[in-house]
């Protein structure tokens, strides 16, 4: 197996390309300097190039505001983009893992969604991705669409400072007290999810997965438990999901179902919260 990870310098493909190291699988780190996925022509020549028999796309364009502003710019990488690479890796005989996200969902069903349910994205990004999703499937028929949520790993996202808990850790020691939303979900560390997409990949059972830690909360929650692991006495306060202004429409439980992984006995994913106290042993100890 020779895996190229495009958007190999992102939070999650930071952590994919970790974890194939670990696994001592040849892979190719792309970043946007080796390839603009908007440009078929580069797609095809860095296939060419890199000869892999797999590829994991970990690229999107999903700053939220930024895609309500320019849904052409959305579409092009979330969706067209999407498309040329399933084109390229049919050609070539190539297995795609293509990530996707809780957003395609409204966010409006109480339990959660299981990949049975119909998505209804109320955001561009949203509304992008379901279409890259689609735009994949149909090209080709070897792609796995795994839909993530809620990510946080050691490398930050990309054009940003901090990820969530990074955040609530700088703010907590910054402030009186801290306000969060209760929007739900479940908050995922990029480095497990690495390792259940490399299970995954191994297989060739194609189709829509969703994957995140196990167990359901809200940033509330969330934003508490990192308080409590890491000794920050400063208070949090949970607000309404509105208290916030934002320039987006946001679903307000998007909640992933691992049904389809559970079916096929590979959902390895640990709890959120056993998640975040590995994540901030590791923090920790990169501090020391
Ligand atoms: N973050 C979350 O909470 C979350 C939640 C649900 C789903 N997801 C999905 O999970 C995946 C990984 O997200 P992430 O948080 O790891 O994102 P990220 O840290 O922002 O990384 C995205 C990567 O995509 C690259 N990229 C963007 N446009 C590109 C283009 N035209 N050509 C080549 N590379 C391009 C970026 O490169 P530059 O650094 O050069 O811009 C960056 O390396 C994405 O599909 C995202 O939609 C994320």
């Amino acid at each position: 197996m020779k895996v190229l990870v495009i958007g190999s310098n992102g939070q999650l493909g930071a952590d994919v390309v970790r974890v194939l190291i670990e696994n001592k699988i040849d892979y190719f780190p792309a970043t946007r300097k080796d390839v603009d996925i908007t440009n078929p022509q580069a797609i095809r020549h860095l296939i060419d190039q890199q000869q892999p028999t797999v590829v994991i796309n970990c690229a999107a364009f999903h700053d939220l505001s930024l895609c309500e502003q320019s849904p052409d710019i959305a579409m092009r990488v979330n969706r067209d983009a999407v498309r040329s690479l399933a084109e390229v890796c049919k050609q070539n005989s190539i297995k795609l893992m293509h990530i996707s996200t809780d957003y395609v969902f409204d966010g409006s069903k109480e339990e959660g969604y299981t990949e049975l349910d119909t998505p209804k994205p109320i955001n561009i990004y949203g509304k992008s991705k379901l279409a890259g999703e689609r735009a994949a499937t149909e090209a080709h028929a070897s792609t796995f669409i795994v839909r993530v949520q809620s990510l946080y790993g050691q490398t930050m996202p990309s054009g940003k400072q901090h990820n969530f808990v990074n955040l609530m850790l700088k703010l907590g020691s910054e402030r009186d007290e801290l306000k969060v939303d209760q929007c739900l979900m479940a908050p995922t560390w990029t480095y497990p999810l690495a390792k259940n997409l490399l299970e995954l990949l191994k297989t060739d059972k194609y189709g829509t997965y969703h994957m995140s830690c196990k167990g359901r909360t809200s940033w509330y929650e969330f934003a508490k438990e990192i308080m409590t692991l890491s000794n920050t006495p400063t208070p949090v306060i949970p607000v309404s999901n509105d208290f916030f202004p934002r320039d987006f429409n946001r679903p307000e439980n998007t909640y992933l179902i691992k049904g389809n992984l559970e079916e096929i006995g590979l959902n390895l994913m640990p709890s959120w919260k056993e998640a975040l106290e590995g994540y901030l042993i590791l923090k920790s100890s990169n501090q020391n």
